[in-house]
């Protein structure tokens, strides 16, 4: 039996731990018949161990998603490991500590830039350093967490969130005419090392112990990572600047 992305060549960034969402992207999207090549920061060191244990060898392309230099180099080496791509995984967040956990009133600018830049303007980035490698058209997928709502301890990563989400209907608006999807799956809490570095995360998380429809389990990255590969086959052709949820459901229910 063939996979749903039998044939397609993706880029995933953002696998740092097995924790994380790109890991079991990149698994998943192996399985399916993709083949992959990871990004990595702020190591290929530490990218390259957990890729070890994905299915099938992988190469490792270092890739700080602000850095001109870096971006700059990676559609030649992309070229030249895969010869092109359809599929683009953006898995990437970050908020110095004095942007998160109960301090938003208090934050400086600078930290809120640091958010933005590498949490939302790097999906305009990674898109366009990506985009002369998709000829035929392509799917970008990214990952959001809910940002329609003030969460607790989450803090100034919600503004970068809504900056991604609306980044994301942008490039669908202008990279639809090249055949350029744009998607993003809007996921439910999960242990993550980026989930780890939010001070009080537990207290976010419990939300969904009592109000999420379907069971949800913090310590399984596999739905999300479905979702993400769903996005990237064939099975969303006309879909794009959409948000799909896999969140148990939580964002259906008002109380
Ligand atoms: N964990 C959650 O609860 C949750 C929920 C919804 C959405 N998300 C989102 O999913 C995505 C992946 O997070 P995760 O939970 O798998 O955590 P993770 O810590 O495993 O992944 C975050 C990734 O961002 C990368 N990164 C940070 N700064 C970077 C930079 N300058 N350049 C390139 N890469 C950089 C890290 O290397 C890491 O691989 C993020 O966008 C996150 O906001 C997470």
């Amino acid at each position: 039996m063939s996979g749903i992305l039998e044939g397609k060549r993706v880029l995933i960034t953002g696998v740092l731990t097995e924790a994380s969402i790109a890991f079991h992207t990149a698994k998943l999207a192996q399985e399916q018949g993709a083949e992959i090549i990871l990004t990595a920061f702020p190591r290929p060191t530490l990218t390259e161990r957990i890729a070890k244990k994905l299915p099938q060898p992988v190469k490792v392309v270092e890739l700080d998603v602000t850095s001109e230099e870096h971006l700059g180099r990676l559609a030649e080496i992309v070229r030249e490991e895969l010869g092109g791509l359809d599929g683009v995984v953006h898995s990437i967040g970050f908020a110095p500590q004095d942007a998160l956990g109960g301090n938003f009133l208090n934050t400086p600018f600078a930290s809120v830039a640091t958010a933005m830049h590498v949490s939302a303007y790097s999906l305009k980035s990674l898109t366009m350093a990506c985009l002369p490698l998709m000829d035929g058209g392509g799917s970008v997928v990214g990952l959001t967490f809910d940002a329609q709502y003030a969460w607790p301890q989450y803090d100034w990563m919600g503004p970068a969130k809504a900056a991604l989400e609306a980044t994301s209907r942008y490039i669908a608006r202008d990279l639809g005419k090249q055949n350029v999807r744009c998607n993003l799956i809007s996921a439910g809490p999960l242990g993550s090392m980026a989930a780890k570095s939010i001070p009080g995360f537990s207290e976010l998380a419990d939300v969904w112990n009592h109000r999420s429809p379907l069971e949800w389990n913090m310590s399984d990255p596999e739905p999300a990572g479905r979702g993400v590969v769903a996005l990237l086959s064939d099975w969303f052709p006309k879909t794009t600047g959409e948000i799909v949820h896999v969140d148990g459901g939580l964002h259906a229910i008002g109380a």
